[in-house]
């Protein structure tokens, strides 16, 4: 019998112990910043009617990207690409009981069949940031501060990344009003103004004269290069730069500079690829040359909730991937050294293996976390499996410690050691567990999942 392959699914990962500490810290610190901002954990279910994601989400996604199944009871469902539809959903089956402006976030797992490729994967987790029942550009403003800070959080400095903003309606009025184009012309160029920068010049061009047909192609190329050239809003032509959605972005960079937001920029060709958004769009992008992709974005999507038969609720809202993020603190060296949560290994001297685990439950009882190593190998050989498991501390335990109710407490990282007794070991362990976290976090176990 041939065996069974030990890799993981196609563009899905295993998560190993050393995998779990990383992502664990981005989980973290993401609950920080929103949980700061008064945002409260909600959750979705994993499947979802595809109609959800059919009426707004867009043709690639439902099409190319969702796993589909029909299920045992004849429902056509989607495992879910992203959390959106269903939060849009969750809002207006309470739509009249909510406290508004409601601010709701959650950590989640989602799958897209996409071609895997650097940052992109088949299985992938998002942090979603939503806030529903308000217009105007301040709720904006403080979802793209919040995502500013969860940047800052992890360490990057202002010009790691850049914040690129855009607005649906100002879109919209470029391409009917500026480039003359109808409602499909529209939608096909908005999608070709999305993978500007993944196709080659040229095939830009040649798409472009495809949607404008051989006649206006001319003149709406030459207006294209006009758009492009566009650096600030100043430069936008006059017709766009009056335009009513023009000035709702220019109050929502006034708030950001408020809010100390320093690297929010508008780009014209910025179009996000969601068919729900309706208003201020944006992207967060990574300046690395070796990274120089989008990290993530989100935007205003007023007439999702209204899909779900409720009266319409403003809405806006993003979600930070957890691939992206990780290339990015990888790519700027802003991953910490990471440790165990297990605090001592304890190593059994002699006979004392009935002492040692009496002690190590006592540990527990104060909330020490001490993984007792009762396989009688050498020494030798438990502390490798201490030094590799990345537990910061080891204890040896023989008849002498229990005698003398004197503890070793060595630290794997500096070979110190120190003899305390059974309350200076527990607070010398918290102290370092409450100095570590409190670097990233305050300690909350519930969540570390
Ligand atoms: P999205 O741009 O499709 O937006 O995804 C947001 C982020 O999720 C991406 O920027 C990326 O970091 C991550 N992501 C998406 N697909 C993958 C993948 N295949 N592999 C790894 N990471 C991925 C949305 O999903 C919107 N629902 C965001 C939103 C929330 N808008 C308003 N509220």
């Amino acid at each position: 019998m041939t065996s069974l392959s030990s890799e993981s699914y196609k563009g899905a990962r295993d998560w190993y112990p050393e995998d779990m500490r990383v992502r664990n810290y981005i989980f973290r610190t993401w609950r920080r910043i929103v949980k700061s901002y008064g945002y409260e954990a909600y959750d979705a279910p994993l499947l979802e009617p595809i109609e959800v994601y059919a009426a707004k989400s867009g043709q690639e996604l439902v099409n190319e990207q969702t796993y589909q199944f029909v299920d045992r009871g004849e429902r056509r469902v989607a495992i879910r690409p992203e959390m959106t539809p269903s939060v849009s959903r969750m809002i207006a089956a309470r739509r009249q009981e909510i406290a508004y402006p409601a601010r709701w976030y959650n950590i989640g797992q989602y799958m897209r069949y996409e071609r895997p490729q650097r940052g992109r994967e088949r299985e992938f987790w998002q942090l979603n940031c939503d806030i529903f029942g308000m217009d105007g550009a301040l709720p904006e403003a403080e979802i793209i501060s919040m995502g500013y800070d969860l940047m800052k959080a992890f360490g990057a400095a202002d010009d790691m990344f850049a914040i690129r903003i855009n607005n649906r309606q100002v879109i919209n009025f470029m391409m009917a009003h500026y480039l003359g184009l109808d409602t499909i012309q529209a939608q096909l160029m908005i999608k070709l103004f999305d993978r500007k920068g993944k196709i080659a010049s040229d095939a830009f061009r040649d798409q472009a004269i495809d949607i404008f047909g051989q006649e206006a192609a001319p003149t709406g190329l030459q207006k294209i290069a006009q758009l492009l050239a566009a650096k600030t809003m100043a430069d936008l032509p006059e017709t766009i730069r009056d335009s009513e959605a023009v000035k709702e972005i220019q109050e929502l960079f006034t708030h950001l500079e408020r809010a100390g937001v320093k690297n929010a920029v508008f780009d014209i060709t910025l179009m996000r690829g969601l068919d729900y958004y309706t208003g201020t769009v944006f992207e967060f992008f990574d300046t690395h040359p070796e990274n120089n992709r989008a990290l993530f974005g989100g935007g205003r999507y007023d007439g999702l909730v209204s899909l779900f038969g409720a009266d319409p609720v403003s809405a806006v809202g993003f979600a930070p991937g957890l691939t992206m993020t990780q290339l990015f603190l990888e790519t700027h060296g802003l991953l910490p050294t990471f440790f165990s949560t297990t605090d001592i290994y304890m190593i059994v001297v002699g006979d004392s293996l009935r002492g040692a685990a009496k002690l190590a439950k006592e540990f527990r009882t104060e909330g020490v976390n001490v993984e007792l190593d009762f396989t009688g190998r050498k020494i030798d050989k438990q502390l490798k499996t201490a030094v590799k498991k990345a537990i910061p501390y080891i204890m040896f335990i023989g008849d002498e410690e229990l005698a003398s109710e004197t503890y070793p407490l060595k630290d794997t990282t500096t070979s110190n050691e120190q003899k305390l007794s059974f309350e200076r070991v527990v607070s010398t362990v918290k102290d370092r567990r409450r100095k570590k976290t409190s670097e990233e976090d305050e300690f909350d176990v519930s969540d570390l999942a």
